[in-house]
């Protein structure tokens, strides 16, 4: 049931708000005066010890499931202490890549039952990992199969282009960084923040859902583009890919997420008046180099269009050149969740104004059960 939205991708999108709250519904503590903030995943409470212990944390997962994973990975290293790695899971496949049984392979998947990511659960189930799923439906192949793991609860998603599990899971993967982070002094603060900033992660991706308009009038002017670059980095990095998957999912236009830090080494030579650019600039501890990039392809005639925090369009993007879309700011880890949401709104007004399938578009399916 679509109710008053005309496509499932635009319900789903706008949904956002209320799906997080029920992806964390229950597993928040905020705890009284002399009670710590705790997160609480009742699906893990058992195997915290054996994660803590390991030796590596690899995340596994296909599309978006594996952006989400990226996008998670900075605050799972900072908060738990253990390596964490990143595998595609076609790529660990063709590789058959070391797993170990001192491992911990974490397998994200909305509908658990990505056949790439399935048999690089086998897989790791044959080498003796402990494995962990992520996944948005219960009773799914890759829930069954996993030793333990945790549902994101984001509700059921239709639109073959992923928007709310993708929220979902970075949310799930933050609370799983603080679960394993345990009851460590030196971070605390650090702790009670990020928990602060996800009960009121809601309202703020509330508030940057109404960019909707602002979205629609950008999708305007960039109907006709061949190519779209999104460059971000840190926290971001994982939001430019997913950007650019959207974009070109659905919209059907060539677009491809890149990490800023490689810029000088290939995609600088790409950039005249010709090319569009969204960079992430967002505040964070990566902002002076991102305002470094900002400089460079303007110096390069790019035509950027620039993502930065509220109040913050003259420090990004100095002398008003560019376009600026400016977010809500929330806790550093959190920022990524609402960060993508206007990328999400661009991708959907672009395809339904070049006229494309939104919810089915061409060549795809929502699940992939071959190989
Ligand atoms: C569970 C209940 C929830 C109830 C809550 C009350 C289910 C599906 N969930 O939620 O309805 O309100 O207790 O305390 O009945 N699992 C995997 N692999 C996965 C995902 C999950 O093995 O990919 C396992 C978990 O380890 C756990 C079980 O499935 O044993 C349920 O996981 P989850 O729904 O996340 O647990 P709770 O949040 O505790
Ligand atoms: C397909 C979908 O390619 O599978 C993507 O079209 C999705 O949206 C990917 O990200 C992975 O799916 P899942 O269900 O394993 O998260």
């Amino acid at each position: 049931n679509k109710g008053n939205y005309e496509h499932y991708m635009q319900k789903e999108i706008h949904e956002q708000p209320e799906s997080l709250k029920t992806t964390m519904s229950g597993r928040l503590i905020r705890g009284g005066s002399c009670k710590a903030k705790t997160v609480l995943l009742g699906g893990l409470k058992d195997h915290f010890k054996t994660i803590r212990r390991s030796r590596r944390i690899v995340f596994i997962g296909c599309g978006t499931s594996y952006n989400a994973a990226l996008a998670a990975r900075p605050i799972l290293e900072e908060l738990s202490g253990v390596p964490v790695t990143m595998e595609i899971a076609s790529d660990l496949l063709d590789r058959q890549g070391p797993i170990y049984r001192e491992d911990t392979a974490v397998f994200v998947s909305q509908s658990g039952e990505t056949a790439d990511t399935l048999h690089a659960l086998e897989y790791a189930l044959e080498n003796g990992a402990l494995c962990v799923g992520i996944t948005n439906t219960v009773g799914s192949a890759i829930a069954r199969h996993t030793h333990c793991g945790v549902h994101i609860n984001a509700g059921a998603e239709i639109g073959v282009a992923s928007t709310k599990a993708y929220t979902s899971q970075i949310v799930v993967m933050a609370m799983l960084a603080l679960a394993i982070g345990g009851d460590a002094i030196s971070s605390q603060t650090r702790r009670e923040a990020i928990i602060d900033g996800l009960f009121d992660l809601p309202n703020k991706v509330r508030e940057v859902l109404k960019l909707d308009q602002e979205m629609k009038d950008l999708a305007k002017l960039l109907i006709a583009e061949q190519s779209l670059l999104v460059f971000g980095r840190g926290y971001n990095y994982a939001t430019a890919l997913e950007g650019a998957l959207k974009v070109k999912e659905v919209a059907l236009m060539h677009s491809e997420g890149m990490l800023a830090g490689e810029m000088k080494h290939g995609p600088l030579a790409l950039v005249d008046e010709n090319l569009t650019i969204i960079v992430i600039a967002t505040r964070d501890s990566c902002f002076s180099k991102q305002q470094s990039v900002i400089q460079q392809l303007h110096a390069r005639k790019g035509r950027l269009i620039v993502m930065c925090s509220k109040g913050d369009a003259v420090s990004a993007c100095p002398g008003g050149f560019g376009r600026v879309i400016e977010v809500p700011q929330v806790e550093d880890c959190l920022q990524p969740v609402i960060n993508i949401v206007p990328l999400q709104l661009l991708a959907y007004h672009l395809t339904v104004l070049r006229g494309y399938n939104v919810d089915q578009p061409r060549n795809l399916a929502k699940s992939v059960t071959t190989q």
